[in-house]
């Protein structure tokens, strides 16, 4: 199976094929399951430029609808993340005279709050309405569109150029990164930096985290597709460094070519990248069949506890539970609901394989014997902060990097 590079316009080939799949943040509610739109869920890699992209077109507005639940607030851990970058940002980047920042895929304003806070110019760029009206309450600036090339037009002709330009799970997400990547080409200041940062294929590759693939997960960006894709339309990779979130991120600093110094890091990553063999389509090919026996494990590590009578229960409901509920076909019968600490997604279902969404008072109420961990990014903060399930005898499965029971 063959596309059309998204970025070159080259050949990209699909080598992880992880069958059909409904939207990984539809959330539909009971009763409204009959016309769940799924698309064929396949990955591959350009011949080209090397970007790792899904071989689907998903039409956007099926993509950002308004009720779209995800809020980047909803994690201490995150939340105090997106605080230091931002204080970052107000010490090095924001200090000169009225500088500006924008921020694309501001979602609830977790992180343009502080900005807004200290008085610094902003804009948040952020389509989805609702969690746009979140951030406004917060004193956030916020335009809603989508960002690229047309849109940048006039936000630059009001605003300025930009000092800073952010991103942070977002840039993966839009298909059209092409025309993303000429919008900020013609916002960003002669001194700009584009900053973003998002999954990281090393990571994801390394852990064989095969959840994170999913509809809104257009690529999964490395070092040196990047590099190539920035190269590509006017702009430079001057800095990559790796940050320990989402389960592996990378963040990249591209600016105007030649207005700063390129970081030893990024040679660094590149010698890393070729040594992990990530340009290479046998390395995709490999972490399929690795998806495959953890697909097979976990089923029958479920299946077994099952037949003893055990309960099993879901603890947090991120897009990625959609991936792994319907690769490796759980449903209600096996695991009965999910946990999750989002109003939003309470009360809905897990999209395709309809398990239950359900407030963590349900969790605590009468502890399972074991509780799935979806929500693995955050393993460390939810283990700690669900001690009492622990010494009561309950255990977390684990599957990434393989199944494994703590
Ligand atoms: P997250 O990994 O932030 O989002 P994504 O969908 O982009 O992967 O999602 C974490 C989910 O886990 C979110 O729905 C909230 C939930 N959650 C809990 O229920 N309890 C918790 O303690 C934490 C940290 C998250
Ligand atoms: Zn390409």
């Amino acid at each position: 199976m063959y596309a059309t590079c998204r970025i070159c316009s080259g050949s990209v080939k699909g080598t992880i094929d992880l069958g059909s799949h409904p939207r990984g943040n539809a959330f539909p509610k009971p009763g409204e399951t009959a016309d769940e739109f799924f698309y064929p869920l396949v990955v591959g890699m350009c011949d080209s430029c090397t970007m790792v992209q899904l071989m689907a077109d998903i039409p956007q507005e099926v993509r950002y609808h308004d009720s779209y639940p995800y809020y980047a607030s909803g994690s201490s851990v995150h939340r105090g993340h997106f605080e230091g970058i931002a204080q970052g940002f107000l010490d090095t980047e924001l200090t000169g005279p009225d500088p500006f920042i924008a921020e694309i895929g501001s979602n609830d304003g977790v992180m343009l709050a502080k900005i807004a806070q200290a008085g610094v110019r902003h804009l948040g760029i952020e389509p989805s309405r609702h969690v746009a009206e979140l951030s406004m309450a917060k004193g956030v600036r916020v335009h809603s569109v989508f960002f690229d090339e047309h849109s940048a037009r006039p936000i630059r002709a009001e605003h300025g150029p930009a000092d800073v330009i952010f991103g942070a799970n977002v840039i993966a997400h839009i298909a059209h990164l092409a025309s993303v990547l000429k919008g900020v080409k013609h916002l960003l200041g002669p001194r700009g930096i584009f900053v973003f940062e998002e999954p990281y294929l090393g990571s994801v590759v390394e852990q064989t985290a095969f959840d994170l693939l999913y509809d809104e997960h257009s690529f999964v960006f490395s070092v040196r597709a990047i590099q190539a894709a920035a190269e590509m339309y006017g702009l430079e990779l001057v800095d990559a460094q790796l940050v320990a979130i989402h389960g592996g991120s990378m963040r990249y600093t591209l600016s105007q070519p030649g207005a700063r110094e390129v970081t030893p890091g990024v040679g660094e990553l590149l010698a890393a990248e070729a040594a992990q063999r990530l340009a290479e389509h046998s390395t995709l090919e490999a972490f399929a069949g690795r998806a495959e026996r953890i697909r097979d494990d976990l089923s029958a590590l479920l299946g077994s506890l099952h037949a003893q009578g055990k309960r099993i229960a879901g603890y947090g409901a991120p897009a990625k539970t959609t991936t792994v509920t319907n690769y490796c076909g759980i449903g209600p019968d096996i695991v009965p609901f999910v946990s999750d600490s989002t109003p939003s997604k309470q009360g809905r279902l897990i999209a395709g394989s309809h398990i239950p969404v359900v407030p963590p008072e349900v969790f605590a109420a009468d502890y399972p014997d074991y509780a799935l961990l979806f929500a693995w990014n955050h393993a460390e903060e939810i283990i700690a902060k669900e001690r009492a399930f622990s010494e009561r005898g309950g255990r977390w499965i684990l599957y990434v990097p393989d199944v494994h029971v703590i």
